[in-house]
């Protein structure tokens, strides 16, 4: 599974065998790059970044780190090894020999799925394209662009399924993924959370703790695919996707740390230019509640198509004891008038909702993590989850209200609240008043987040992790 990087587009799936496909594919680079160099970081695309790059696919040591310029940054098509004699282990397939073509019953599913995760992609890209120019230190900034020629590189890998296995229709569905525009009124993109504007650096470290989190358990799902192509590109994809997540975490983590150290003794953050914890609570509402809309809807005949034909598993579905869904339940709390009553669904129904749980309990260990810092420093201060119900725009619980703690409340008592659950206009301008300038001096980070605890790759945290070449 050596991984050709002589080829125009580096990969492990002998594209040089492949000359129609690999043609495809080389006609559609330069439309990759026009995308890159419009809709890619503002500002840096001329430095000399550390990044890492994809160099095999196997567990240890599978990516070498070195300064790169973004533009020049090898993107490329990495599938984890396949298996011999691998069979499908949950659904009505089970039993059958994996996939390695497109069943023509479940094209249109399978594309729609394909399509909709690789839209996430250069969407968050596009989102985070002018954080650099406020970043809080070289580290942050560094990491910010890491994660950016990822999700250009999962762009990569999803396109590479629609132009290897759907044909004309497929290359056609590759070329919108690159015309759609995060937040555009004419053509957005397809789910809503990636239209939702990321201006400030305590918004980014909330998308790629939640956000990016969710993507870890839509990945998860597929990668449990019939389709083997695509559980054997998520699965390298998951590989990438945990720094996304540690960038998030740590980030919050270290502004936690900042505000808490810095007000032991009853000072006003705002004067010291911090972030109050209130705030960085409001905004974990926000971010959380958003992701959780990603999962879809909890009663959902989707869902139960795509376990059914063994196109989406559950998260590590070899966990569980039973892999037909079949004649098991939900317990799902729906709203009947204004009270909540639990409803037995069938369980292949409430896949989406299964997935959520597992995304909830993961969520919930972050959270954890972060009060044994503000613990550690001695703060009373707690964050929480919201409930699941908690401001949704999508599903059974859509367009009622309820409060954090998941409870139904009235339209007044939203209205009297919500500036205290979610991010304030006012709070929104203070955070955002704090992001007023990048700092760029190598060992220099913004008042309002500490140092982490260590560099990337065994270096020093103040090394030079990005290099200006501002002609
Ligand atoms: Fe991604
Ligand atoms: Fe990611």
């Amino acid at each position: 599974m050596s991984i050709d990087y002589q080829s125009k587009i580096p990969n492990n799936v002998n594209l040089n065998d492949d000359k129609k496909l690999q043609r495809a594919l080389e006609a559609w680079l330069p439309n990759y790059q026009a995308w890159w160099n419009e809709m890619g970081p503002e500002g840096f695309q001329n430095d000399d970044v550390y990044l890492r790059t994809a160099i095999s696919v196997d567990k240890d040591g599978w990516a070498h780190f070195d300064y790169v310029k973004m533009p020049e940054y090898r993107w490329g098509i990495f599938l984890t090894p396949t298996e011999s004699n691998k069979k499908i282990h949950f659904g009505d397939h089970m039993g059958e020999d994996v996939w390695q073509q497109v069943p023509g019953d479940y094209r249109n599913a399978l594309k729609r799925i394909i399509v909709t995760q690789g839209d996430t992609e250069p969407a968050s890209v596009e989102q985070q394209r002018l954080l650099g120019k406020c970043c809080p230190s070289l580290y942050d900034l560094r990491n910010l662009f890491q994660v950016n020629v990822e999700e250009g590189r999962h762009l990569w890998a999803m396109v590479y399924l629609l132009h290897a296995y759907f044909g004309k229709d497929g290359r056609e569905e590759a070329e919108a993924l690159l015309e759609r525009r995060s937040g555009n009124a004419d053509s957005p993109r397809i789910l809503n959370t990636f239209n939702e504007p990321i201006e400030d650096w305590l918004s980014f470290f909330c998308f790629t703790t939640f956000t990016d989190r969710d993507g870890k358990y839509q990945l998860r799902s597929l990668s449990e695919s019939a389709f083997e192509p695509l559980a054997r590109t998520t699965n390298f994809m998951l590989t990438e996707e945990a720094h996304h997540m540690f960038v998030g975490q740590t980030g919050i983590q270290r502004i936690i740390q900042k505000t808490a150290e810095m007000t032991k003794n009853g000072e006003d953050p705002r004067k010291l230019g911090l972030i109050p914890l209130e705030i960085i609570q409001r905004y974990v509402n926000f971010w959380y509640s958003c992701s959780l809309d990603l999962f879809g809807g909890e009663d959902s005949s989707n869902s139960a198509t795509f376990f059914g034909a063994g196109l989406k598993g559950r998260d590590r579905e070899e966990s569980y004891q039973e892999h037909t869904a079949l004649d098991q339940y939900y317990a799902l709390p729906t709203p009947v008038g204004d009270t909540l009553k639990t409803e037995e669904i069938p369980l292949r129904r409430a896949m989406n909702e299964v997935l959520r749980d597992a995304y909830v309990n993961d969520c919930d260990k972050v959270v954890r993590s972060w009060n044994r810092t503000l613990e550690e420093i001695g703060s009373d201060f707690r964050l929480t989850l919201p409930n699941k119900r908690f401001h949704r725009t999508q599903g059974i619980y859509a367009g009622l209200l309820f409060n954090p703690q998941g409870d139904m409340i009235s339209q007044a008592e939203y209205e009297a609240k919500k500036d205290q659950w979610l991010p304030s206009a006012a709070d929104k301008v203070y955070v955002k008043s704090l992001m007023d300038k990048a700092y760029t001096k190598a060992g220099e980070f913004a008042p309002w987040i500490a140092a982490p605890s260590r560099g990337i790759e065994g270096q020093p945290v103040d090394f030079e992790y990005v290099r200006f070449c501002r002609g």
